[in-house]
């Protein structure tokens, strides 16, 4: 059952809050992308999250609170994590900090580390359910793992119509790519995904912006795997020109050569907005394999603000893909190795 926004009233939000306590998943809209929550203090429905998902187990989730106060119940926050939560919360920053312990988090949410990434999303309908639940909640992407991430609740229908009875339809997601992930521990900072958070705005509340993991380093995390947010099209990057058979993604007004050869063309954005960008990447990867493309030319798009995190999700989807259930991966290869 989807439930549009303006139908989402108290009683439907009740229904859903109830359908998590009893350990049932439920989709819900965030600003960043949709969802696939769950009690993230019930291991079964843990466990359902990862089976629906096709997800590794070694690849923990992030668990979703209403506040500040909600999350240092959880994890520990020092000045830095704090400052960064103060300034950034609600909002599109996951925080990954040490795991309290004893934890009510049921240890097949964190994968067995001792840190936790958490995040207070700012979408009304999700801080009403996390508000109602009354519970943490743990939810990855509502994705088939390694695909494009669901940046509106059709996007999830369409891959999980049989797994999931209840969706909350929130409308399409302001901003469209995933939370910036930061970890703080030990009083230094790393950034682990960007995002539409950049270092800079880190930065200035910090004093100084949070290092960098190495490109070529082993995964700090399985999000940062080569393959990733993959359309079933092959993407061919920093595309000149259209090359025939091509599909053509455009990024602002200057025309691509070749593009009248394009088989069809979306534009990123016209007026060259990195932030309207990325809220039409993924939905626009999602329209490209129901428009039945096999190669997609993607125009150049600047890496200046939130062009980092689209360049970096491109990187990803273009890349070559692994062979089913190669991608499994080593809990020790979470060791963060970093630069300056
Ligand atoms: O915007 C978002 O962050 C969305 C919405 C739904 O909140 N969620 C999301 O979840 O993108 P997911 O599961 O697709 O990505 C979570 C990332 C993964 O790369 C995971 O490996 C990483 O967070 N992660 C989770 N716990 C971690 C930890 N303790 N240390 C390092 N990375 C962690
Ligand atoms: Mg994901």
């Amino acid at each position: 059952m989807t439930i549009t926004e303006e139908k989402i009233d108290s009683v439907r939000m009740a229904c859903a809050a109830l359908a998590l306590q009893r350990g049932e998943p439920v989709v819900f809209p965030t600003e960043t992308v949709y969802g696939l929550g769950a009690d993230a203090t019930n291991a079964d429905a843990i466990a359902r999250i990862y089976t629906i998902k096709g997800r590794p187990a070694c690849n923990p989730l992030i668990i979703h609170v209403p506040d500040l106060t909600a999350a240092e119940r959880i994890g520990h926050f020092d000045e830095k994590a704090r400052a960064l939560a103060r300034a950034f919360w609600p909002g599109p920053l996951t925080l990954v900090v040490p795991l309290r312990k004893p934890s009510r988090i049921a240890a097949l949410a964190t994968a067995g580390l001792d840190t936790v990434a958490i995040r207070v999303p700012a979408h009304p309908v999700a801080q009403c359910l996390l508000h109602a639940v009354e519970r943490p909640v743990a939810a990855p992407s509502a994705n088939p793992s390694g695909k494009t991430s669901p940046t509106r609740a059709d996007h999830v229908h369409s891959a999980f119509a049989d797994e999931i009875s209840i969706i909350l339809d929130g409308g399409p997601a302001s901003i469209g790519l995933e939370s910036t992930i930061i970890r703080c521990i030990d009083g230094q900072t790393i950034l682990l995904r960007p995002g539409i958070l950049t270092r800079s705005m880190m930065e200035d509340v910090l004093g100084t912006a949070p290092d960098m993991i190495m490109e070529n380093g082993p995964p700090s995390a399985p999000g940062q795997l080569a393959s990733h947010y993959a359309p079933r099209a092959t993407l061919r990057l920093n595309a000149s020109h259209v090359k025939s058979g091509e599909a053509l993604l455009a990024f602002g007004p200057t025309p691509v050569a070749g593009e009248d050869r394009a088989l069809f063309k979306l534009n990123l954005s016209i007026d060259g907005d990195l932030s309207e960008a990325a809220a039409n990447l993924f939905h626009f990867l999602h329209q490209i394999d129901e428009q039945g493309a096999t190669t997609v030319a993607i125009a150049p798009v600047p890496s200046r603000g939130a062009g980092e995190a689209i360049n970096d999700r491109l990187k990803r989807a273009a890349a070559p893909r692994p062979d089913p259930g190669s991608h499994i991966l080593d809990p020790e290869s979470f060791r963060v190795p970093f630069v300056r």
